[in-house]
C-alpha cells in the first residue's frame, strides 16, 4: 500500500509539556547506555484495510492498550527499524540514510505480509519525532538519539492470515555505547547448536521473531563469558552468517575485505552497505563471499587474517578480538582494535557527525 496522497498525510500534534531538565534526566543523558531511557513523545500512524494509512499523530509517549486477541501477540506479525539522529558540530540535527531504512522497512513488510508505507511518510514520521524530542540528545561524547520505528498487526483476530489493521509507531531513546563496558573489542561465541535463519525464511527481514530466536544462543554466549553469538548457516553449519544484530567483516593481509553475501538469510545492514562503499574508496578489494568458520580459525592462526569487526546501527563498528566455540578458541590479531577497523569507523562516524565530507549524500539534515 503506497501512494503520494497518503504520503502527504498530516501529522497532528498533540501538545505535551517540554521535559523539565532535572538532575536525573541530565544524569541519564550524560550516561545513557543503550535502550533503557526514552524520550517523552512518540509518533503513531494507523493502517486499516480499505482506508490505508490514517490518523498520524505526534503525541506523548504512553502505553498502548491492546485487546488480548491482538494478532501480533499470537503470530508475531511485527517488523522494526533502527536508525540514529546525530547532533552535528554546527548544532544542527541530522539522520543517516533514513530512506534506506524506509526501503528496508518495506522489504520486511512484504516478507511479513504487512502493508508498505510510502518512504517519504516513514522519513517524515522519524523527522517529526526528532524535532519534538530535540532536547533528548545525550550529552555524552559519541551519543546519539536512537530511533525505533516499528509496525505490528493490531487487529483482534485469532485466525492465521495477514491482519487487516496495523499500528506504526516511532519511539526515541538517547544512546551511548551499545556494549555496556564500551569494550575496545568484543568476544564472540560460535553457536553450533542453534541457527538464526534458513534459506526461504525471514533472515533478511527485520522482524521481532528473528531476535526472539537469537535470545537462547545469545544467553549461552553470555553464560560462557562472551559478548555476542555468531551464527553459522542452517544447511551446513559451516559458513559464517551474522551476529543476530550485527554484520561481520574480515580484513585480510593482502588488502582484501570479506563479508558474507546477502543470500537471504542475513540482514542487509545499512552500516554494512556504507562500509562497503567506504572500503572501496580506500582501494581495498571488497569481496562479498562465503567465509567458513574453519577458514576463519586457520587464517587467524596463520596471520592471513588481520582483523574482524562487527557493524550495525546500534554497534557502529565494533572490533572482534576473541572467538570461541565447541572446537576451541582463537584470538584475532592482537585481540584489540585493528588499524583498518579504526580507520573505517572514524570515516563513517565523521560523515555521520558532519566532521568529514558527505560525498554520497548520506546525511539528511532535519
Ligand atoms: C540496530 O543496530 O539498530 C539493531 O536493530 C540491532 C539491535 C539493537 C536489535
Amino acid at each position: 500500500m503506497s501512494g503520494s496522497a497518503e504520503s502527504a498525510l498530516v501529522f497532528n500534534q498533540i501538545p505535551h509539556p517540554a521535559p523539565v531538565p532535572g538532575a536525573s534526566r541530565d544524569q541519564a543523558l550524560a550516561d545513557p547506555g543503550f535502550g533503557t531511557i526514552f524520550s517523552d513523545h512518540m509518533v503513531s500512524v494507523e493502517w486499516s484495510e480499505g482506508k490505508g494509512w490514517h490518523d498520524a499523530v505526534v503525541g506523548p509517549r504512553q502505553p498502548i492498550a491492546l485487546d488480548p486477541a491482538t494478532a501480533v501477540l499470537h503470530y508475531a506479525q511485527e517488523i522494526f527499524e533502527g536508525l540514529k539522529a546525530y547532533k552535528l558540530t554546527d548544532g544542527s540535527m541530522a539522520l543517516f540514510r533514513p530512506e534506506e531504512n524506509a526501503r528496508r522497512f518495506n522489504q520486511s513488510a512484504r516478507r511479513l505480509a504487512m502493508p508498505e508505507m510510502p518512504e517519504d511518510m516513514f522519513v517524515e514520521a522519524v523527522r517529526q519525532l526528532v524535532l519534538v524530542d530535540k532536547d533528548w540528545f545525550p550529552s555524552v561524547e559519541g551519543g546519539s538519539l536512537y530511533l525505533r520505528p516499528f509496525m505490528f498487526a493490531s487487529e483482534p483476530f485469532l485466525g492465521v492470515r495477514p491482519a487487516k489493521q496495523y499500528k506504526f509507531l516511532v519511539i526515541a531513546s538517547p544512546a551511548g555505547n551499545y556494549f555496556k563496558s564500551g569494550v575496545p573489542a568484543v568476544s564472540i561465541w560460535v553457536s553450533s547448536d542453534y541457527t538464526r535463519a534458513a534459506p526461504g525464511g525471514t533472515g533478511a527481514a527485520k522482524c521481532g521473531g528473528n531476535y526472539a530466536a537469537s535470545l537462547v544462543p545469545q544467553a549461552e554466549a553470555i553464560e560462557r563469558g562472551h559478548d555476542q553469538v555468531v551464527f553459522l548457516d542452517a544447511a551446513e553449519h559451516k559458513w559464517i552468517e551474522e551476529l543476530g544484530g550485527m554484520n561481520l567483516f574480515f580484513v585480510m593481509n593482502d588488502g582484501t575485505l570479506i563479508t558474507p553475501p546477502l543470500s537471504g538469510t542475513i540482514l542487509p545492514g545499512i552500516t554494512r552497505d556504507s562500509l562497503l562503499t567506504l572500503a572501496r574508496e580506500e582501494e581495498l578489494t571488497v569481496r562479498e563471499e562465503r567465509y567458513s568458520i574453519d577458514q576463519w580459525r586457520d587464517d587467524a592462526a596463520s596471520g592471513k587474517l588481520l582483523e574482524t569487526f562487527a557493524c550495525g546501527t546500534a554497534a557502529v563498528v565494533t572490533p572482534v578480538g576473541h572467538v570461541a566455540g565447541h572446537d576451541g578458541e582463537f584470538t584475532i590479531g592482537s585481540g584489540g582494535p585493528g588499524q583498518l577497523t579504526s580507520k573505517l569507523r572514524e570515516k563513517l562516524v565523521g560523515i555521520q557527525r558532519g566532521t568529514a565530507a558527505d560525498q554520497h549524500g548520506w546525511v539528511t539534515k532535519i
